[in-house]
């Protein structure tokens, strides 16, 4: 969603909020906009579309003077994207100006009690009913602490606001309520963010404000309330990710940077558990008799973190027989349904702040089920508020399309998995050494399947105007199937369709035509010969066949267009192999189309509205 900064300090805002911004924008990007305060005055340009247009527009800042300043990347909910509805947004006389991320729930019943009290508004947005509350409140007694208080009583819905007020001109104000802020602390200077990668260059010291808490920036000043004004004592963290990290790297994007970390990703992931070929939850604090405990998993999630689910339920039944659900966190909010007793919730997110996973969390924890979350980002909302975390170690991930932090969330189910078969006697010694010995050789295939690129990029040449795409696959081929969909889509604008692969012929057969690209996934050695027939079915159809096989296997050798063999693995962990040539498939198409990669339209790397 939206990407929100403030600095306060010596140095010139605007710089330094352009810089950030630019980390910031894979939230959103349809407008930007700063807002900086100098003598008394507050400066505010914004404009619709990208953070490069407001950055020419104001010679890299250079035109805006001043050391305090708040800035705003967005990805529009109410408002079409306009310069209009771009943030800041101010009350009339710019006592108040704000940028926020989330929804303005009751905007509607705002505007119109403050239309009462003689408000006007100029744009579509709901944000511009909160800033005008905000200064109501502010209007009454000129304190910016108590404006943010009363208005927080009077705001339903999700948001982080960061606002300055023309009184106070060296202050930031923060609040937020399930959306993310940090605050950074740095030598006489301070910031405030939606994330660490936007302050990395400046500062590693930062503290995570919890649900509801009020900040105000000085120069090197942070202070921290309760919703109620109270003063609150907060432990400043120091970040360990490396800034380097969230640069492209030489690589001409990042997803496909990010693409080429996946060895890494899921080696560092690996090694945060298994210590002397042992696997050792002890950080997680997952113990033997928790796992004893369990008689239902629930896995939710959204996107490909869901899709890191449906692998975990194969691989989890199969290895550790117990039962599981996986859940769209969208769905299963709204489902009522019975919740086993005893059952473990596993929570699976990169950013840790998508809005349903985190409602989906909370819904899970007030049925008194147990809440462990797979989260990539330390300090999240949801790492902070689970009963457990496992944290994936993939590092920044700046591209919308996830890759890395998919691959390390495979890695913590496969984990899980492993642990609760072993500690359930379901698998004995030395199947458990075998399989996380098959572990961790995973980073080095995954780099052998990318040394072979090249010929999914050739290929990726042939399917530039394709119109449609299916992704067939059986049992975990059919997850990773589902996760090769998306990427298409996703980047690529081709409309794509994962499909069990028996489920073809029960409808979506209807829609191949010539030349329609069939990508078939086959690691599943049991299944090998079930999913080449509905493969061979689709090519008498018309459809032009890519297949994914694991090394060493003849099937479809013949009948296949075009065959990209996979190293061999364990089967079950076979879709973090899999996987990665459907990522490069998917890349290439977009690349070739001439599409934004990393900032594909529509689409936001963090959701944090339902
Ligand atoms: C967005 C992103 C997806 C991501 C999903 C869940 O839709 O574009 O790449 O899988 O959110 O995000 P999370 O941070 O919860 O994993």
């Amino acid at each position: 969603m939206c990407g929100i900064l403030g600095y306060t300090g010596n140095r010139q805002a605007s710089e330094i909020l352009l810089n950030g911004l630019a980390k910031l924008e894979y939230r959103g990007y349809d407008s930007a906009g700063l807002a900086v305060m100098n003598d008394g005055k507050i400066m505010i340009e914004k404009n619709k579309g990208r953070l490069q247009t407001l950055r020419e527009k104001i010679n890299n800042g250079k035109n805006i003077l001043g050391t305090c300043g708040i800035g705003h990347t967005r990805w529009a909910t109410h408002g079409e994207p306009s310069d209009t509805n771009a943030h800041p947004l101010w009350s009339d006389d710019l006592s108040v100006v704000a940028v926020h991320n989330g929804i303005v729930e009751n905007y509607k019943d705002l505007k119109l009690k403050l239309t009462e009290h003689g408000y006007k508004f100029y744009s579509q947005t709901d944000t511009e009913a909160a800033v005008k509350l905000i200064d109501y409140f502010y209007k009454q007694n000129k304190n910016p602490l108590n404006a943010i208080t009363e208005a927080i009583k009077n705001i339903e819905g999700s948001y982080c606001f960061v606002l300055l007020f023309k009184d106070f001109p060296d202050e930031v104000w923060g609040v937020r309520k399930d959306n993310p802020l940090i605050a950074g602390q740095g030598e006489g200077e301070s910031f405030l963010a939606s994330d660490v990668s936007a302050i990395l260059q400046d500062t590693r010291k930062v503290y995570y404000l919890d649900n509801m808490e009020i900040v105000k920036l000085n120069k090197g000043d942070v202070r921290f309330y309760d919703s109620e004004g109270h003063a609150v004592y907060k432990k400043l963290s120091t970040v360990t990710w490396d800034s380097q990290a969230a640069e492209k790297g030489g690589f001409e994007h990042f997803m496909m940077k990010e693409i080429h970390e996946q060895a890494k990703a899921v080696k560092d992931t690996l090694h945060s558990v298994i210590k002397n070929n042992k696997i050792d939850l002890t950080d997680v604090n997952l113990n033997s008799d928790e796992i004893k405990n369990i008689s239902q998993i629930y896995i939710i999630a959204c996107g490909s973190a869901y899709h890191a689910g449906v692998v975990a339920q194969y691989v989890i039944e199969d290895l550790a027989k117990i039962p599981v659900r996986v859940e769209l966190a969208s769905e299963f909010r709204y489902r009522n349904m019975p919740l086993e007793k005893n059952s473990l919730a596993i929570i699976i997110s990169q950013s840790g702040e998508t809005a349903d996973t985190l409602a989906a969390m909370r819904l899970a924890k007030n049925n008194n089920i147990k809440t462990l979350a797979i989260v990539n980002v330390v300090g999240s909302t949801i790492a902070r508020e689970a009963d457990k975390v496992f944290y994936t170690l993939a590092g920044p991930e700046i591209a919308v399309a996830t890759t890395k932090a998919y691959s390390a969330q495979l890695i913590a189910c496969y984990i899980l998995a492993v642990e609760f078969a072993k500690v359930l006697n379901r698998i004995d010694d030395e199947k458990y050494l075998y399989l996380i010995d098959e572990l961790n050789k995973l980073p080095e295939k995954i780099d052998e399947v990318l040394d072979e690129k090249e010929r999914i990029k050739e290929l990726a040449g042939s399917f530039v105007d394709s119109e449609g795409a299916f992704y067939l696959g059986r049992n975990i081929d059919y997850a990773a199937a589902m996760e090769g969909s998306l990427k298409m889509k996703e980047i690529s604008y081709i409309h794509s369709e994962a499909c069990a692969a028996g489920e073809m012929k029960h409808g979506p057969i209807s829609l191949i035509e010539r030349g329609m690209l069939i990508v078939g996934i086959m690691t599943q050695k049991n299944l090998y010969a079930k999913t080449a027939s509905n493969m061979i079915e689709a090519k008498s159809r018309g459809g032009f066949l890519l297949s994914v096989i694991t090394r060493g296997s003849e099937i479809l050798r013949e009948e296949s267009n075009f065959i990209f063999y996979v190293p061999e693995i364990d089967d079950h962990f076979s879709a973090s192999l899999a996987v990665i040539p459907l990522q490069l498939l998917g890349y290439y198409v977009a690349v070739a189309r001439k599409l934004d990669v990393d900032k594909p339209r529509n689409l936001a790397k963090s959701v944090t509205v339902e």
